[in-house]
Protein backbone atom coordinates (compact mmCIF):
# COMPACT_ATOMS: atom_id res chain seq x y z
CA UNK A 1 0.00 0.00 0.00
CA UNK A 2 1.53 3.45 -0.75
CA UNK A 3 0.06 5.81 1.41
CA UNK A 4 0.18 6.75 4.91
CA UNK A 5 -1.66 6.02 7.55
CA UNK A 6 -2.08 8.45 10.43
CA UNK A 7 -4.06 8.19 13.51
CA UNK A 8 -4.75 10.98 16.13
CA UNK A 9 -5.92 9.89 19.72
CA UNK A 10 -6.44 11.55 23.22
CA UNK A 11 -9.15 11.92 25.86
CA UNK A 12 -12.24 13.82 25.04
CA UNK A 13 -11.38 17.54 24.93
CA UNK A 14 -7.54 17.18 24.12
CA UNK A 15 -8.23 19.25 20.81
CA UNK A 16 -7.08 16.52 18.46
CA UNK A 17 -10.05 17.65 16.29
CA UNK A 18 -8.49 20.81 15.50
CA UNK A 19 -5.23 19.59 15.23
CA UNK A 20 -6.02 17.07 12.68
CA UNK A 21 -7.85 20.06 10.46
CA UNK A 22 -4.85 22.03 10.34
CA UNK A 23 -2.63 18.88 9.40
CA UNK A 24 -5.43 18.70 6.55
CA UNK A 25 -4.95 21.82 5.41
CA UNK A 26 -0.93 22.05 5.86
CA UNK A 27 -0.62 18.71 3.90
CA UNK A 28 -3.40 20.23 1.10
CA UNK A 29 -1.20 23.34 0.66
CA UNK A 30 1.96 21.19 -0.23
CA UNK A 31 0.21 19.77 -2.44
CA UNK A 32 -0.90 16.04 -1.13
CA UNK A 33 -3.88 14.21 -1.30
CA UNK A 34 -5.58 13.36 2.22
CA UNK A 35 -8.65 11.77 3.20
CA UNK A 36 -9.51 13.39 6.56
CA UNK A 37 -11.76 10.53 8.70
CA UNK A 38 -12.96 9.68 11.71
CA UNK A 39 -14.24 6.88 13.91
CA UNK A 40 -17.15 6.20 15.06
CA UNK A 41 -19.00 7.24 11.71
CA UNK A 42 -17.00 8.35 8.68
CA UNK A 43 -19.46 7.71 6.48
CA UNK A 44 -22.64 5.38 5.01
CA UNK A 45 -23.56 2.76 8.04
CA UNK A 46 -20.94 4.33 10.33
CA UNK A 47 -22.96 7.50 10.55
CA UNK A 48 -25.62 4.90 11.83
CA UNK A 49 -23.32 3.00 14.66
CA UNK A 50 -22.30 6.81 15.59
CA UNK A 51 -25.50 7.78 16.43
CA UNK A 52 -25.93 4.69 18.94
CA UNK A 53 -23.02 4.65 20.47
CA UNK A 54 -22.97 8.61 21.37
CA UNK A 55 -26.77 8.92 21.51
CA UNK A 56 -28.68 5.59 22.87
CA UNK A 57 -30.01 6.35 25.56
CA UNK A 58 -30.55 2.95 27.01
CA UNK A 59 -28.32 0.63 28.89
CA UNK A 60 -25.63 -0.36 26.15
CA UNK A 61 -22.89 -3.28 27.97
CA UNK A 62 -19.19 -2.90 27.53
CA UNK A 63 -18.99 -5.74 25.19
CA UNK A 64 -22.06 -4.62 22.86
CA UNK A 65 -20.13 -0.99 23.15
CA UNK A 66 -16.82 -2.65 21.78
CA UNK A 67 -18.76 -4.94 19.03
CA UNK A 68 -20.35 -1.51 17.85
CA UNK A 69 -17.06 0.48 17.48
CA UNK A 70 -15.19 -2.90 15.89
CA UNK A 71 -18.25 -3.02 13.41
CA UNK A 72 -17.39 0.55 12.50
CA UNK A 73 -13.76 0.15 11.98
CA UNK A 74 -14.12 -3.23 10.02
CA UNK A 75 -16.22 -0.74 7.44
CA UNK A 76 -14.14 1.86 7.82
CA UNK A 77 -10.73 -0.12 7.00
CA UNK A 78 -12.35 -2.32 4.17
CA UNK A 79 -14.91 0.82 2.32
CA UNK A 80 -12.89 3.64 2.81
CA UNK A 81 -9.72 3.63 4.76
CA UNK A 82 -7.75 0.89 2.52
CA UNK A 83 -8.93 1.63 -0.83
CA UNK A 84 -7.39 5.69 -0.26
CA UNK A 85 -4.04 4.21 0.78
CA UNK A 86 -4.04 1.87 -2.38
CA UNK A 87 -4.02 5.21 -4.61
CA UNK A 88 -1.49 7.07 -2.12
CA UNK A 89 -3.32 8.90 -0.56
CA UNK A 90 -2.22 10.31 3.40
CA UNK A 91 -5.05 8.80 5.46
CA UNK A 92 -5.74 11.17 8.86
CA UNK A 93 -7.70 9.29 11.00
CA UNK A 94 -9.32 10.98 14.16
CA UNK A 95 -9.48 8.10 16.08
CA UNK A 96 -8.78 4.50 16.03
CA UNK A 97 -7.46 1.32 17.36
CA UNK A 98 -6.51 2.85 20.50
CA UNK A 99 -8.89 4.44 21.14
CA UNK A 100 -10.81 0.73 21.84
CA UNK A 101 -8.07 -0.36 23.96
CA UNK A 102 -7.81 2.94 26.32
CA UNK A 103 -11.52 3.59 26.54
CA UNK A 104 -12.92 0.13 26.26
CA UNK A 105 -10.07 -1.78 27.65
CA UNK A 106 -8.70 0.44 30.43
CA UNK A 107 -11.62 2.50 30.63
CA UNK A 108 -14.21 -0.41 30.52
CA UNK A 109 -12.62 -3.03 32.40
CA UNK A 110 -12.57 -5.47 29.22
CA UNK A 111 -9.66 -7.79 28.92
CA UNK A 112 -6.84 -5.89 26.87
CA UNK A 113 -6.03 -9.01 24.82
CA UNK A 114 -8.84 -9.93 23.83
CA UNK A 115 -9.61 -5.65 22.55
CA UNK A 116 -5.69 -6.30 20.90
CA UNK A 117 -7.35 -9.57 19.41
CA UNK A 118 -10.70 -8.09 18.34
CA UNK A 119 -8.86 -4.94 17.03
CA UNK A 120 -6.68 -6.88 14.70
CA UNK A 121 -9.63 -8.79 13.44
CA UNK A 122 -10.99 -5.57 13.06
CA UNK A 123 -8.30 -3.87 10.53
CA UNK A 124 -7.32 -7.60 9.12
CA UNK A 125 -4.03 -6.17 10.55
CA UNK A 126 -3.60 -3.14 9.21
CA UNK A 127 -1.64 -0.61 11.70
CA UNK A 128 -1.42 3.02 11.46
CA UNK A 129 2.49 4.50 10.18
CA UNK A 130 2.38 7.27 12.78
CA UNK A 131 0.17 7.70 15.84
CA UNK A 132 -0.08 11.14 17.17
CA UNK A 133 -1.36 10.92 21.30
CA UNK A 134 -2.46 14.39 22.60
CA UNK A 135 -2.05 13.82 26.19
CA UNK A 136 -4.54 16.17 27.76
CA UNK A 137 -4.85 16.75 31.82
CA UNK A 138 -8.36 15.97 33.19
CA UNK A 139 -9.34 19.41 34.02
CA UNK A 140 -8.71 20.75 30.84
CA UNK A 141 -10.56 18.17 29.29
CA UNK A 142 -13.65 18.24 31.41
CA UNK A 143 -13.49 22.40 30.66
CA UNK A 144 -13.41 21.48 27.20
CA UNK A 145 -16.04 19.27 27.15
CA UNK A 146 -18.59 21.79 28.52
CA UNK A 147 -21.35 20.79 30.07
CA UNK A 148 -23.54 19.26 27.01
CA UNK A 149 -22.13 15.88 27.16
CA UNK A 150 -22.93 12.68 24.78
CA UNK A 151 -23.42 9.00 26.10
CA UNK A 152 -19.21 8.52 26.31
CA UNK A 153 -18.42 11.61 27.80
CA UNK A 154 -21.13 11.30 30.77
CA UNK A 155 -18.55 8.03 31.71
CA UNK A 156 -17.86 10.21 35.06
CA UNK A 157 -14.09 11.45 35.86
CA UNK A 158 -12.73 7.76 36.90
CA UNK A 159 -13.21 6.46 34.06
CA UNK A 160 -11.06 9.14 32.02
CA UNK A 161 -8.41 9.12 34.42
CA UNK A 162 -8.23 5.02 33.50
CA UNK A 163 -8.78 6.16 29.72
CA UNK A 164 -5.43 8.93 29.79
CA UNK A 165 -3.70 6.17 31.70
CA UNK A 166 -4.35 3.68 29.28
CA UNK A 167 -3.10 6.02 26.42
CA UNK A 168 -0.03 6.79 27.76
CA UNK A 169 0.42 2.91 28.53
CA UNK A 170 -0.06 2.01 24.65
CA UNK A 171 2.39 4.78 23.68
CA UNK A 172 5.06 3.31 26.58
CA UNK A 173 4.52 0.01 25.02
CA UNK A 174 4.95 1.58 21.29
CA UNK A 175 7.73 4.44 21.16
CA UNK A 176 8.10 4.33 17.44
CA UNK A 177 4.27 4.10 16.29
CA UNK A 178 2.91 6.78 18.78
CA UNK A 179 4.43 9.95 19.57
CA UNK A 180 3.15 12.50 22.23
CA UNK A 181 2.41 15.77 22.39
CA UNK A 182 0.98 17.76 25.57
CA UNK A 183 -2.04 19.48 24.59
CA UNK A 184 -1.51 22.34 27.00
CA UNK A 185 0.84 24.10 24.39
CA UNK A 186 -0.62 26.36 21.79
CA UNK A 187 -2.44 25.16 19.06
CA UNK A 188 0.33 26.78 16.72
CA UNK A 189 3.10 24.82 18.36
CA UNK A 190 1.47 21.84 18.26
CA UNK A 191 0.92 22.09 14.64
CA UNK A 192 4.64 22.82 14.33
CA UNK A 193 5.77 19.39 16.07
CA UNK A 194 2.89 17.48 14.27
CA UNK A 195 4.25 18.91 11.16
CA UNK A 196 7.97 17.58 11.65
CA UNK A 197 6.79 14.60 12.58
CA UNK A 198 4.71 14.14 9.43
CA UNK A 199 7.50 14.98 7.80
CA UNK A 200 10.05 12.68 8.73
CA UNK A 201 7.19 9.55 7.95
CA UNK A 202 6.52 10.86 4.83
CA UNK A 203 10.60 10.98 4.43
CA UNK A 204 10.89 7.66 5.74
CA UNK A 205 7.78 6.73 3.43
CA UNK A 206 9.91 7.92 -0.23
CA UNK A 207 7.45 10.52 -0.35
CA UNK A 208 8.83 14.62 -1.75
CA UNK A 209 7.84 16.95 0.46
P1 LIG B 1 -16.43 12.12 19.29
O1 LIG B 1 -17.55 13.10 19.34
O2 LIG B 1 -15.91 11.74 17.96
O3 LIG B 1 -15.34 12.58 20.29
P2 LIG B 1 -13.95 13.24 20.06
O4 LIG B 1 -14.22 14.51 19.30
O5 LIG B 1 -13.41 13.41 21.44
O6 LIG B 1 -13.16 12.23 19.24
O7 LIG B 1 -16.93 10.81 20.07
C1 LIG B 1 -16.28 9.62 20.02
C2 LIG B 1 -16.39 9.01 21.38
O8 LIG B 1 -16.28 7.59 21.27
C3 LIG B 1 -15.30 9.47 22.32
O9 LIG B 1 -15.85 9.66 23.62
C4 LIG B 1 -14.35 8.29 22.37
C5 LIG B 1 -15.24 7.13 22.12
N1 LIG B 1 -14.61 5.95 21.51
C6 LIG B 1 -14.51 4.76 22.23
O10 LIG B 1 -14.92 4.69 23.38
N2 LIG B 1 -13.94 3.67 21.64
C7 LIG B 1 -13.50 3.69 20.34
O11 LIG B 1 -13.00 2.66 19.82
C8 LIG B 1 -13.63 4.92 19.60
C9 LIG B 1 -13.17 5.00 18.17
C10 LIG B 1 -14.18 6.03 20.21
Amino acid sequence: MSGIFITFEGADGCGKTTQIKLLDEYLRGKGYKTLLTREPGAKGLGTKLREILLNYHGEVSPTCESFLFLADRAQHIDCIIKPALEKGVIVLCDRHTDSTVAYQGYGRGLDLDEIYHLNKIATNGLKPDLTILLDVDLKTSQTRVGKEKDRMESAGIEFFERVRKGFLEIAKQEPERVKVINSGETINNIHSKIVKLIQNKIECNKFLI
